[in-house]
C-alpha cells in the first residue's frame, strides 16, 4: 500500500446560487489545509496523504471528508473539527462518532433531494 492513510477532502466549488451548495463554501480548502499542516507537523509526509477531491456526492451536507483504508465518511465537517479527526482516525483507527456519516445520514440526504424534485 502506498499510503497508510489516504484522506480525500471535497473542495468542489459551485456558483453561489447553486441549490446543491458545495463543500468549498463550507471551508473545504481550509479543511484540507488543516490536514496538510498536521501531516507535516507529525512528520507523516509520504505515509499519510491529504488529497483534494472533486464532488463526493454529499454536497447538501458537506463539507465531506473520507479516510481510507477504513472508509470512514464524515460530513458537515468544519476546519475546527480537523484536529479531532486527525487524532482519532488518522493517527488512530477510531471514528469521530458525532461527525460520522451513517445510513441515517444518507437517508436524510436522499429525502432532502426528493423534496427538491
Ligand atoms: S460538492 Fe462536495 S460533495 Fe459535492
Amino acid at each position: 500500500m502506498k499510503y497508510e492513510k489516504h484522506i480525500f477532502i471535497c473542495i468542489n466549488e459551485r456558483p453561489p446560487d447553486s441549490s446543491k451548495g458545495c463543500c468549498a463554501s463550507g471551508g473545504g480548502k481550509e479543511i484540507r489545509y488543516e490536514f496538510v499542516k498536521l501531516i507535516n507537523e507529525y512528520g507523516l509526509k509520504g505515509k499519510v496523504r491529504s488529497n483534494k477531491a472533486g464532488c463526493l456526492d454529499a454536497c447538501e451536507i458537506g463539507p465531506a471528508v473520507v479516510i481510507y483504508p477504513s472508509g470512514l465518511w464524515y460530513t458537515g465537517v468544519i476546519p475546527e473539527d480537523v484536529p479531532e479527526i486527525f487524532e482519532k482516525s488518522v493517527l488512530g483507527d477510531e471514528p469521530v462518532e458525532r461527525l460520522l456519516s451513517t445510513d441515517q445520514t444518507w437517508n436524510q440526504l436522499a429525502s432532502l433531494r426528493e423534496k427538491k424534485n
